[in-house]
């Protein structure tokens, strides 16, 4: 296989030209096995709609791509040579040339994380910090409906610990409004709940000059709406841009201090979600999102000693937004975490 190509776009291709009906068979010889066809005017043209007489195997349609993905650029190459040269069909051919085009075959394509609905207005890659002594996690907020006592209970836990590194764990927002479940006819327009939601966060932004945050589920709604109406990228804004945040305040898709990964943590649940995380990181993890649970557990090998930190949140359960979880039988636990030592010690502080 060429050097720079990853097996799983060769598996995109293929499948690709399975989509569209191409015939693939393995007893088929690789393009290295067979003459060179003839381009000659007078060599004869497949049909637009049916089989050439030899289909080419899985493996030798991504070794013409590679071969042909220069030509195919430059445009010295037309279909109906591709399928000749080659012998293939011209669903292969479009396939081919297709996934030479749109950039398949160098990786070329956005990735998920360039463009999945989470990740399109925060900053891209992983930000690592060392040397943090105190980090002080703080739980999904879900401004405008937190509860009123967490904010003085974060201040209070701040001011004890006196944290190096602030991290908001994600769900900053709520935007009810936006939501795809049901939301209360009888609440906030969207406009509205984003100007109480913008006065709620300033206070936040004047108590911690400077935070980190990942976004979560409900962080990332205008841009997951914008996603499913069908906006580019280029027509959303950053999280920053939308709450009018200080550039000191960063919404990060992949945070990691002192070797402790934090995340917002949708994709698990259950009662233990963060050490979840951390088995399947194999890595310490400290993750909110599920209301319901705070606290750490930890996991011992033979060759390393991780945690997982449940954060949880800092939600009004009366709140009309927060209506939904009546009915679970369980109350969000009120919440934040610290981890000390370097990443070492992690503790679970709940709002009594
Ligand atoms: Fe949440
Ligand atoms: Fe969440």
């Amino acid at each position: 296989m060429e050097a720079g190509i990853k097996p799983s776009l060769a598996k995109r291709i293929i499948a690709e030209v399975k989509l569209e009906g191409g015939q693939v068979s393995r007893e088929a010889p690789s393009r290295f096995e067979r003459p060179v066809a003839d381009h000659s005017p007078s060599a004869g043209k497949y049909s637009t709609t049916g089989a050439a007489p030899h289909a080419a195997s899985e493996s030798s349609l991504f070794e013409i791509g590679v071969a042909v993905r220069d030509q195919v650029k430059q445009g010295e190459i037309e279909l109906d040579d591709l399928c000749q040269r080659y012998r293939i069909t011209r669903a292969q051919g479009y396939s081919i040339m297709g996934a030479v085009l749109s950039g398949v075959l160098d990786g070329a394509m956005a990735t998920e994380a360039a463009v999945a609905p989470h990740s399109a207005n925060a900053e891209p890659g992983a930000v690592r910090l060392t040397g943090k002594e105190t980090v002080l996690a703080v739980g999904d907020l879900h401004e405008p409906f937190t509860h009123p006592d967490y904010f003085p209970f974060i201040r209070e836990v701040a001011r004890e610990y006196r944290p190096d590194v602030v991290v908001f764990i994600g769900d900053e927002a709520d935007h009810h409004s936006l939501s795809y479940h049901e939301h209360d006819p009888d609440g906030f327009s969207a406009g509205h709940e984003a100007r109480v939601t913008q006065k709620r966060l300033e206070r936040w932004f004047n108590e911690y000059p400077e935070a980190y945050v990942v976004p979560g589920n409900h962080s990332a709604l205008p841009s997951r709406k914008a996603f499913t109406a069908g906006l580019p990228r280029r027509m959303l804004r950053t999280y920053a841009e939308i709450w009018n945040a200080p550039a000191t305040w960063q919404w990060v898709m992949d945070l990691e201090i002192d070797g402790v990964r934090y995340l917002h943590g949708d994709g698990k649940s259950g009662r233990m979600p963060a050490l979840s995380w951390a088995l399947d990181l194999r890595q310490s993890v400290v993750c909110g999102h599920t209301h319901t649970v705070g606290g750490v557990h930890f996991s011992a090998s033979y060759h390393d000693l991780i945690f997982g930190l449940d954060v949880s949140c800092g939600v009004d359960q009366h709140a009309y937004a927060l209506r939904y979880a009546r009915n679970h039988g369980k109350r969000p636990v009120l919440g934040c975490g610290v981890v000390k030592g370097y990443g070492k010690r992690p503790e679970f502080i709940p709002m009594l």
